[in-house]
């Protein structure tokens, strides 16, 4: 298999947001995604492009999806992956929290990784953060400020760039892969869990609809407002392709008419530091639970048109969404979504890890 015009593209970035990246650049990320999964559906599921490249995976949080597609993407490229649990290594923490032979300083994780392999991937939010919104991603900035291979963001307090990516792909192909998404409206909406999810995904999801040009609508209650830099990028974006932007407080005004609604639940970020000065985690809870009846449901999404259903996985049944709509709702792209994780992964990790020829 002949090496593609990607490999090398980036070679030796970082990959933490997608928005320290150019419009452009994540177009071209997605193109890359399209032929491999274009390549990998035609049963080419091998090459040799990272061959002898190692990349730690390393994870502070659970995973499914994230664990097994970079890990599965990185054999395809010709590379290995090796997984790492926080708890198992010196746990790698920044200077305030060091507790002497249980850490490990991330400068120092980071750098010695560097001498071995050719890519450190990290996972951390929610309780592995201390519930501090910003935290999380903090941290994964120091170690890219100290390794000198590529760190890649495999999920933080902030931003999911990954799924957003896979996300991208699902929208675009669902739609037989137009050159951007204008005209499309896009709803990224709050739905309800009882659990605690991090604010990655809704605003990665936001981010990436506006960088490709979609009318974005963001609709929850009252309480759980995304992050104000964020909002402010997602508007800017939109403002670029004169496209609409829109934060609304109620479910079916915002589906109507939507081409892609993306429900799915976030904390309400008022419990938490900074925006709080303790972590009320049971106050939170309690506070969401008023917002049971944001829920995706086959009634719902046909009184609105029938729009694309998207959400990262996992969803929780009977809370965010019925098991009928993720069963059998025709125009789910779950599956795709979960998917494509692959092949976007396997993008970057070509473009970032690899070397040109
Ligand atoms: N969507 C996502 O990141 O899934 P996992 O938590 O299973 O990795």
């Amino acid at each position: 298999m002949s090496e593609p015009w990607f490999l090398g593209y980036l070679e030796g970035k970082h990959w933490l947001t997608n928005v320290d990246y150019n419009i452009d650049t994540i177009f071209k990320v997605l193109q890359a995604a399209k032929e491999l999964k274009e390549m990998y559906h035609k049963g080419v599921r091998k090459v040799n492009w990272l061959d002898g490249k190692t990349l730690y995976l390393l994870f502070y949080n659970k995973s499914l999806r994230t664990r097994n597609s970079f890990q599965t993407g990185i054999y395809q490229l010709g590379g290995q992956g090796i997984y790492i649990a926080a708890d198992q290594v010196y746990r790698p923490t920044l200077p305030e929290d060091m507790v002497p032979y249980q850490t490990e300083a991330i400068r120092d994780v980071s750098r010695v990784l560097s001498r071995y392999g050719s890519g450190i991937a990290i996972r951390i939010y929610g309780d592995a953060a201390k519930w501090i919104i910003g935290r999380g991603h903090k941290i994964i900035q120091e170690f890219a400020k100290w390794a000198s291979i590529p760190v890649l963001n495999m999920e933080d307090d902030i931003y999911h760039p990954f799924q957003a990516l896979a996300d991208a792909q699902a929208a675009l192909e669902a739609l037989g892969w137009p050159k951007d998404l204008r005209g499309k409206k896009f709803v990224v909406s709050y739905a309800y869990s009882g659990g605690l999810k991090p604010l990655a995904v809704p605003q990665s999801v936001a981010l990436i609809a506006a960088m490709l040009g979609a009318d974005v609508y963001i609709a929850h209650p009252p309480g759980f407002e995304l992050l104000d830099d964020v909002l402010a990028k997602v508007k800017q974006y939109t403002e670029h392709w004169g496209s609409e932007f829109k934060v609304v407080h109620d479910m079916d005004e915002a589906f109507e008419g939507a081409t892609f609604v993306y429900p799915k639940a976030w904390s309400p970020k008022g419990f938490f530091p900074p925006f709080n000065n303790v972590v009320d985690k049971e106050g939170a809870k309690a506070y969401q639970a008023k917002f049971k009846d944001w829920i995706v449901t086959m009634e719902r999404l046909e009184k609105a048109g029938k729009p694309f259903y998207m959400h990262c996985g996992p969803a929780d049944r009977g809370q965010e969404v019925t098991d009928e709509v993720l069963d059998s709702y025709e125009k789910s792209l779950y599956f795709e979504e979960a998917e494509n994780r692959l092949h976007v992964q396997k993008a970057v990790m070509a473009m970032v890890m690899g070397s040109k020829k």
